[in-house]
């Protein structure tokens, strides 16, 4: 096992390699998101790990779409570009991404994995190798105007169905009382990672299954899968304008936050930036768990978050990996919970005074996050992809209207199927 030079040593290396006598030190470049503040908490650790470190680190912006990110990935991996040193990966990757990542665990200590989610971990060790470290990790969770509801004398909704009741009430009065650009409930359908986020909620929350079974059977097409994107259907151009169909989460918290939306199903990191001292709505947001299908469903959220891979293409390899290290340390993920909201992938931190304070969701929604629902793309590795697009579009079709809910569905089974080769994923 290898551990990592003590940093006076690191720095003597330097010193030694650099061809004149003068420490030489490296540039390295990180790619990270740039949704709400996370390009500016990004950068903020990486010049903190560079000065204690007296390297460069170059942050390189991509796109916010998940989606769009993975293909431009996929493009500078398979040229074998050592552009990028260090990769923000979604939780759905590393099984695609695994050939092009360095193996983490040469770098680091064999503890250093404890501190972390152990089904963190377990997601990010693809064939016995640690591709990527967790950073932070996601559920998507239902945020309302608590103003709003006392108002209306209207309770936070446990099932689609108050919600959508209550989204609808709310919606009119308010309209009438001269506000025409209110609406009840907004999310992301847009025809991307996204809206297969949201859809699984929605299928799950009916207990509909998880598109793909642990076996790799394919179960999309079920009744209650149907009734849940028969309800979804509903709310296009009722209570959710129609727009919707081209809102990411970003679009999404534009609309909630300026004030227009009674209800938002959106990730943990909306709750900093609707509190900030700009915002509107600050002070005046509730947070629960996305709501249940019905008596026989379940509340729930699906589970996403980002992790920080190393690329084998790297000229730095190890340095990279110490910048990792420290991006994903106890004390940079309370930064960002406390600065961004963004959920620890650090359970301890979960009993943190100054983070529960600062989200306190992170403690009602505990369970939430922990038993939050996965997408199937560690069952079908490098297919994942094709089966989340096969998956958005659907659903997109169905929220459109060009298709119904159960024709779609047995299509899409079909087609799972067939891409599955008979449940054999791999
Ligand atoms: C969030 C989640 C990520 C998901 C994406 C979809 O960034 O953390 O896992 O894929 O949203 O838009």
């Amino acid at each position: 096992m290898k551990l990592f030079l003590p940093r006076f040593l690191t720095m003597l290396l330097l010193i030694l390699v650099g061809s004149s006598g003068a420490v030489r030190a490296a540039t390295l470049s990180i790619s990270c998101g740039a949704v709400g503040v996370e390009m500016r908490l990004c950068r903020q650790g990486v010049e903190a790990w560079a000065k204690q470190t007296g390297n460069q680190v170059k942050v390189v912006a991509t796109p916010n779409s998940s989606t769009e990110r993975f293909a431009l990935y996929q493009q500078i991996l398979a040229s074998h570009s050592s552009d990028i040193d260090i990769l923000q990966i979604d939780v759905v990757w590393p099984g695609t991404l695994a050939p092009h990542l360095v193996d983490l665990s040469q770098y680091i200590g064999k503890d250093a994995t404890k501190q972390f989610f152990p089904a963190l971990i377990a997601n990010d060790t693809v064939n016995g190798k640690l591709v990527a470290l967790p950073w932070f990790t996601n559920a998507g969770v239902l945020y309302y105007r608590k103003d709003l509801l006392k108002k209306y004398h209207a309770q936070p909704p446990a099932t689609w169905q108050q919600l959508t009741d209550t989204a609808r009430r709310i919606q009119n009065a308010e309209r009438k009382a001269g506000n025409p650009r209110m609406y009840g409930f907004v999310f992301q359908a847009k025809g991307y990672e996204g809206l297969t986020c949201d859809a699984l909620e929605w299928i799950d929350s009916f207990g509909g299954g998880t598109l793909i079974d642990a076996d790799g059977k394919v179960t999309v097409d079920n009744p209650r899968a149907v009734a849940a994107l028969q309800l979804a259907r509903s709310w296009i151009g009722d209570i959710a304008p129609r727009g919707v169909l081209n809102y990411d989460e970003e679009e999404s918290r534009g609309v909630f936050q300026s004030g227009n939306a009674v209800f938002m199903r959106n990730w943990p990191y909306a709750w900093a930036l609707g509190n900030a001292k700009d915002s509107p709505i600050r002070g005046k947001i509730g947070v629960i768990a996305v709501p249940a299908g019905g008596t026989d469903g379940h509340q729930t959220g699906t589970l996403g978050g980002w992790q920080l891979a190393v690329s084998r293409y790297s000229q730095h390899p190890e340095l990279a990996a110490d910048l990792v290290r420290y991006l994903t340390s106890y004390a940079e993920q309370k930064r960002r919970a406390l600065a961004g909201s963004y959920n620890p992938a650090i359970p301890a931190l979960y009993r943190d005074h100054d983070v529960l304070a600062a989200v306190p969701f992170f403690g009602t929604l505990y369970t939430t996050f922990e038993h939050a629902v996965a997408r199937p793309s560690r069952i079908a590795g490098s297919k994942y992809a094709r089966v989340s697009a096969e998956f958005y579009y659907t659903v997109h079709d169905v929220l459109s209207g060009k298709i119904a809910a159960a024709p779609a569905l047995a299509t899409l089974q079909q087609k799972l199927t067939r891409l599955s080769r008979g449940g054999q994923w791999r």
